[in-house]
């Protein structure tokens, strides 16, 4: 997604924002750009591709820099940001959704356009607006915006740099050497020792010193962010990418991200909440959103409390009901997904009390919610969730296990590090699938309960990383339909785990079998292994069905890992795609 960097201080601005949106690569862009204040005034580089075809060789002390992933316009050099309009340049993350009523006004003035981009527009109306103050300009600017952003914008003749915020993340910081503007906390470098969070509406002025202000331009007190930087580090010896190395932290991203939610502690005003929720909502989307219907299973199973789970972008525009005594659970990563804030919000609107289940705990997410719930899975570079998932899965059991003991039930505990292990050196053999797979036309994933969920996440995992055509599939629902697609080029991953759907779920086998396909077997049952039908096999130890996805997701991983490493592609940057998607 586009992301944001600024500095101003007593260093060369370049170097620093160049280094600000490598620690951002991470997250997906296609096009790259640098404005810097120097002595000879303005100087803007921008180009389509990576960050490190950049010069570091802008020289001036304030800067602004972007990384852009395309909504409007293509991924080119002209629609990369910074966008300059007279003597103003600034970068924009969000979508401005007025801005063709905006930019009809500009025409019809007479000024010209350089880029396709929503962004450039909010570049006119701050030029129009500045009179020798930028704080007072942007603001002007915001007001007639539409939409989400976050700006930093400087002006040729000024010594500062203006930041503004609603719906799309923000951080400013400041350390000795100078004042720092940021999308995220890991582009913030370790001299930046304070940093804030600004709030929807408020604004930053970044110079000698850092100013934050409310709507109205008051000055007010920031919200200072933890400054957890550790995680963000280079590639450790041994593996080629990070997705690999975040598959091997899942042991320890489950065990860690297990809640402790009773009467007592730290989670006792969630288990107030708990033991008076009659209803639960679930707001997510992607991965996010498969972790919620696993749980939707475990939990309606186990404590027979009716669950729904939405995508978070459906619920938010269909006028959801939220009946009395509803708990939201918004599930996030990033906690800084647009639709899922904007879900969460919508819900909390209707009256629902809502906690938001994130990995960032700095994020837009966990400052709007009523409670957070964190998962501790650490940093996660790679754009294709894998760690993040099983430890959604570890804290959403943990709430699975309290809601039983409240209900007066009973849920067996959950804890599956040690087999997480075991499913991972089990798991490395989908190595050897990988060329049938590269070489197929679409793929087919199957199960029944909570093997189903599984299955939709082993299908995302599948299509993200290797550009592969492939879907989940009840195991059940094959013969409605989509068996007319099955034949000998159709490999397809059947998941079994629960013994009473077991046979169920291997009669959808022998369907797609008699149709030529070769299936591809993940399993916690010894007993279906030696079946004749089955090309391979992935036996995993032993585990509570309803709990298993998270350690199916390993093989279904692995897989996906190995097919996109078969395919050519690099796992961790899939094509087209960002790790925390800050826009509708
Ligand atoms: C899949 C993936 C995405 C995210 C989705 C939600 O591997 O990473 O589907 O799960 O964009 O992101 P978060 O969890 O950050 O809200």
């Amino acid at each position: 997604m586009c992301e944001i960097v600024g500095y101003i201080g007593t260093r060369e601005a370049a170097p620093i924002l160049k280094k600000g949106l490598k620690e951002l690569e991470y997250r997906g862009y296609d096009s790259a750009g640098i404005a810097v204040l120097g002595r000879g005034g303005l100087a803007v580089e921008k180009r389509a591709g990576r960050v490190e075809g950049l010069s570091a060789a802008l020289r001036g002390r304030c800067g602004i820099g972007h990384t852009r992933w395309a909504t409007h316009g293509a991924p080119t050099a002209q629609n990369a940001h910074p966008h300059v309009c007279r003597k103003i340049a600034l970068v924009h993350n969000g979508i401005i959704e007025n801005a063709h009523t905006l930019k009809e006004e500009c025409l019809a003035r007479g000024e010209k356009f350089l880029s396709e981009t929503d962004s450039e527009v909010v570049a006119h109306l701050v030029a129009r607006a500045y009179r020798g103050d930028l704080l007072a300009a942007v603001r002007e600017a915001c007001s007639r915006l539409e939409g989400s952003y976050a700006l930093a914008v400087l002006a040729e003749d000024g010594k500062q740099i203006v930041c503004a915020r609603k719906k799309s993340p923000l951080l400013v910081g400041k350390g000795e050497d100078g004042c720092y503007a940021a999308s995220d906390v890991a582009a913030l470098p370790p001299k930046c020792e304070k940093a804030y969070a600004l709030a929807d509406g408020d604004f930053a002025v970044l110079g000698k010193d850092l100013a934050l202000f409310g709507a109205d331009l008051c000055e007010k007190e920031g919200e200072e962010v933890v400054l957890e930087r550790k995680e963000e580090g280079g590639l450790p010896f041994g593996f080629r990418h990070f997705m690999r190395k975040e598959m091997a932290e899942i042991p320890r991203a489950m065990a860690n991200s297990r809640l402790e939610i009773k009467e007592t502690g730290d989670f006792s005003r969630f288990y107030e909440v708990l033991c008076h929720a009659e209803y639960i909502q679930i707001v997510a989307c992607g991965t996010a959103y498969h972790a919620a219907l696993c749980f939707e299973h475990a939990a309606e199973k186990f404590c027979r409390v009716p669950v729904e789970v939405t995508t978070a972008g459906e619920y938010r525009y269909r006028d959801p009901i939220v009946p009395k005594g509803t708990l939201c659970l918004a599930v996030s990563q990033s906690g800084e997904t647009a639709d899922t804030l904007a879900a969460a919000a919508c819900a909390r609107e209707k009256g629902a009390k809502v906690a938001a289940l994130v990995n960032v705990l700095h994020s837009s997410l966990a400052r709007a919610a009523d409670f957070v719930l964190p998962t501790r899975a650490g940093g996660e570079r790679a754009v294709a969730a894998t760690k993040s998932f099983c430890a959604q899965l570890a804290a959403l059991y943990s709430i699975v296990h309290a809601l039983a003991g409240i209900a007066g039930r009973e849920a067996p505990p959950f804890s599956l590090a040690k087999e997480a292990e075991t499913a991972l050196v089990r798991s490395e053999k989908t190595a050897r699938w990988a060329s049938r797979f590269a070489a197929a036309r679409s793929v087919y994933f199957i199960g029944r309960g909570a093997d189903y969920c599984a299955a939709l996440e082993g299908s995302l995992k599948l299509k993200e990383i290797s550009y592969l055509p492939s879907e989940g599939y009840a195991a059940g629902e094959l013969k409605h339909g989509t068996l007319a697609l099955i034949d000998g080029r159709t490999p397809v991953v059947a998941i079994a785990t629960s013994r009473a759907l077991a046979e169920k779920t291997m009669n959808a086998v022998s369907e797609v079998r008699a149709r030529g396909a070769r299936v591809y077997l993940i399993t916690t049952l010894p007993e279906l292994v030696s079946r004749g039908e089955i090309e391979d096999f992935v036996l995993l130890p032993p585990c509570e069905e309803e709990y298993s996805p998270a350690l199916t997701a390993i093989p279904l991983q692995m897989l996906a890992y190995h097919t996109a490493l078969a395919c050519g592609n690099d796992p961790d940057k899939p094509r087209n795609l960002a790790k925390s998607v800050t826009v509708e």
